[in-house]
């Protein structure tokens, strides 16, 4: 049930290809690796915690913002691993499904999956999931950003362009609402904690006290102000293990065209 969708070449410098599964949208790559094989087949266990999101709603903020929480609020720096390591991405190859697999240590996981396209094994695993949304301007502002960023994709289109592509539910793990719709209606299973950008943007120390309950963690007022602080754009730009500057090494993201953690604005200040 992978449907290939037509791409128009000329918005993007490097080959890209998109497939439609399940309603979803899913880089070729991905679908190439067959890492949607393995995935229906994926245990999650109870101690596992999970940060799920679109793509640009501010997973990696709170995935950092977790690590640190259940690693005794450390900050993390040049010499500590990088958050693909302690944080793999569910529907990647590697670091991703097959380093998951074969963890033995307590696994935090980054996915951009929609709900309906969790490993079943989630429902009854007791694992917790953070759900991190943000609106659809931003995210899209950002995504046209980093589209562009990624050598994988070059993005050459216009800003306009890119946002028909969003409005149009072709852009990666698209469409937009139905990602964010699928897991508010889950917001009141017990595992599952449903927060926005723009809420952890107005009040950080607020929401990382509320993701520390929720993974039942006790933290005094010196640690959440410390986390906050450490987890702040301009704190999270400049530490390596968390800034992916790396990828232009690895020649993942163009050295000239921006960085990762690009603005983080909360510009359209909905809430
Ligand atoms: P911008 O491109 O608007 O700056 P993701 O991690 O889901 O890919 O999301 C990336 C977006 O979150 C980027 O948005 C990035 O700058 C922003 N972001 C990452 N860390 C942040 C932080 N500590 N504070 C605010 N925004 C952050």
């Amino acid at each position: 049930d992978f449907t290939r969708l037509p791409v128009d070449d000329s918005l993007f410098g490097s080959p890209v290809s998109l497939y439609r599964h399940k309603g979803y949208i899913f880089p070729g790559q991905l679908v190439m690796s067959g890492v949607f094989k393995e995935l229906p087949d994926f245990q999650f266990k109870q101690e596992d915690v999970l940060v799920a999101s679109y793509p640009k709603a501010g997973t990696t903020w709170v995935q950092e913002i977790v690590y640190m929480l259940t690693h005794g609020c450390q900050k993390t720096n040049e010499s500590s691993e990088i958050l693909e390591t302690r944080f793999p991405y569910l529907e990647y190859p590697y670091p991703g499904i097959k380093s998951l697999v074969l963890k033995k240590e307590k696994r935090f996981i980054k996915t951009h999956l929609p709900i309906s396209l969790l490993p079943t094994s989630f429902e009854n695993s007791g694992a917790k999931l953070i759900y991190i949304a943000r609106n659809p301007r931003d995210t899209a502002i950002s995504y046209f950003y980093f589209m562009q960023l990624l050598t994988q994709c070059d993005y050459q289109g216009t800003l306009s362009s890119f946002i028909d592509m969003f409005l149009s539910d072709r852009a990666m793990y698209s469409p937009y609402f139905g990602h964010i719709l699928g897991y508010w209606e889950a917001r009141h299973n017990p595992n599952i904690l449903f927060v926005t950008y723009e809420e952890l943007h107005q009040n950080p120390h607020k929401i990382i006290r509320k993701i520390a309950e929720f993974l039942s963690i006790d933290v005094s007022d010196a640690e959440v102000n410390h986390v906050a602080k450490s987890t702040s754009f301009i704190h999270m730009a400049a530490n390596p293990s968390v800034n992916y500057e790396h990828w232009k090494d690895f020649g993942f993201a163009f050295k000239d065209k921006g960085t990762f953690l690009r603005k983080g604005m909360n510009a359209n200040c909905i809430l």
